[in-house]
């Protein structure tokens, strides 16, 4: 009887923590509050052990990361897989066993805010092992530097010379793969990396081999609105809260996390900071971008005047290899077809479809996939014990983009 007790205190303690209004309409939401709990407990930790000089957040939340999720390069019957490194970053390489002689090829970038995560990690061994084997490619899962050691440009430094050597012969022979059907892939963070990349080198008129497609994964495009309506309207929706994204960003662009609650007020880029220009504006005015029932009620939030000299102070805030949605359009008409996948329930939500619009705009054949029951990262953890149903659809349809286009 006792014992039936404490039992029943401590669920419902247990449920009190876990439990979060979520709004009407996400996927299974009982699912995502677990997965919330338990990045809620890590980032609590992870504070916990920040403030008492112990160590960085980043580094207990990695270190959290790779006791439970990094797992050593095991092959199966259908795939091999082996940890060797391209243009110089550590990269898990993912080979179809038989099939076709020359495969389709895939350079993938991982998510987790510039700052966590790895290709060695369970969720994405496993997406990419299913990739390989689905489509008989070889997938090339590109470790890159991380913050808060490495800063922009490291990251995107690393995946521009990762996609270099991906797109040289000795590499595309050694591991038989077709010149000719190559994407660059990536999800979050990592969607940011492969629409960089893919833009940087679709202006290249040097590469004899190109990337044939670009497939973007819920991907995080700007740094100058925080209050696109997908920010407001998801700001406390879990797993990549409003804040979260600010500090990441802070952290990327090598900038103080003191300015958390400027970025959050949008003071960084109020109409007097003499670095924005109404053209770099004009690229992310989603007034303008998105349609009547993705803006919604929501109202712009443009500051008259801010704080003084931040953009200036922070450089990397109007540069397009960090924030690619604000290329022009000349650059964005020479990156190869696209696939933009986007979810009703993300903070980044506005930036992926901005982004799919502004490509279209500029010719590219664009594939907008939108999950008005999906949230930030539905996708990769698709493989946790708790998968959603909106995990294991988003990442069929994903797959067969692919297929069909590469
Ligand atoms: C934003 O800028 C306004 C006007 O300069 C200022 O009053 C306000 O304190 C700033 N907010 C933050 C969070 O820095």
């Amino acid at each position: 009887m006792r014992l039936s007790l404490a039992g029943a205190v401590l669920l419902s303690a247990a449920a009190y923590y876990v439990y979060l209004p979520l709004p009407s309409g996400v996927c299974e939401p009982w699912k995502l509050m677990l997965l919330d709990a338990l990045f809620r407990s890590f980032m609590r930790a992870s504070d916990v052990a920040h403030a008492l000089g112990v160590c960085h957040r980043v580094h207990l939340l990695s270190q959290v990361v790779s006791w439970l999720e990094v797992i050593e390069a095991r092959s199966c019957p259908a795939v091999h897989v082996t940890d060797s490194p391209l243009g110089g970053a550590p990269t898990r390489v993912f080979q179809p066993k038989g099939g076709r002689k020359l495969k389709r090829g895939i350079l993938y970038f991982h998510g987790g805010g510039w700052a966590l995560g790895s290709g060695r990690m369970r969720s994405y061994d496993l997406l990419c092992r299913k990739m390989a084997e689905d489509l008989d490619a070889v997938i090339m899962s590109v470790d890159y530097r991380l913050a808060p050691e490495a800063v922009f440009p490291s990251q995107y430094d690393d995946a521009l010379a990762a996609a270099r050597a991906f797109l040289t012969a000795p590499v595309l022979e050694r591991y038989g793969i077709d010149p000719e059907r190559l994407c660059v892939s990536g999800d979050s963070a990592g969607g940011n990396l492969a629409a960089a990349v893919a833009q940087r080198l679709g202006s290249d008129d040097t590469l004899k081999v190109k990337f044939k497609a670009q497939a973007l994964v819920y991907p995080v495009l700007q740094a100058l609105d925080f209050h696109t309506p997908s920010y407001q309207q998801n700001q406390a929706v879990p797993i990549l809260y409003r804040p979260i994204m600010a500090r990441f960003w802070l952290q990327y662009l090598g900038a103080d996390a003191s300015l958390e609650p400027l970025l959050l007020a949008n003071n960084h880029s109020s109409l007097d900071q003499p670095g924005i220009s109404a053209a770099v504006r004009s690229k992310l005015d989603w007034t303008a971008l998105l349609p009547a029932e993705r803006r919604k009620h929501f109202r712009p939030v443009v500051r008259e005047t801010g704080s003084p000299g931040v953009a200036d102070e922070m450089p990397a805030l109007t540069d397009v290899r960090a924030s690619p949605l604000l290329a022009e359009q000349g650059v964005l008409g020479r990156t190869p077809k696209a696939y933009v996948m986007t979810c009703e329930f993300d903070v980044l939500r506005d930036d992926g479809l901005m982004y799919a619009r502004r490509l279209q705009d500029a010719g590219v054949a664009v594939t907008s996939d939108h999950y008005e029951d999906g949230f930030h990262g539905c996708m990769v953890f698709a493989y946790l014990p708790m998968m959603s149903g909106v995990g294991r659809r988003s990442m069929n349809n994903y797959i067969s983009w692919l297929d069909q286009n590469l």
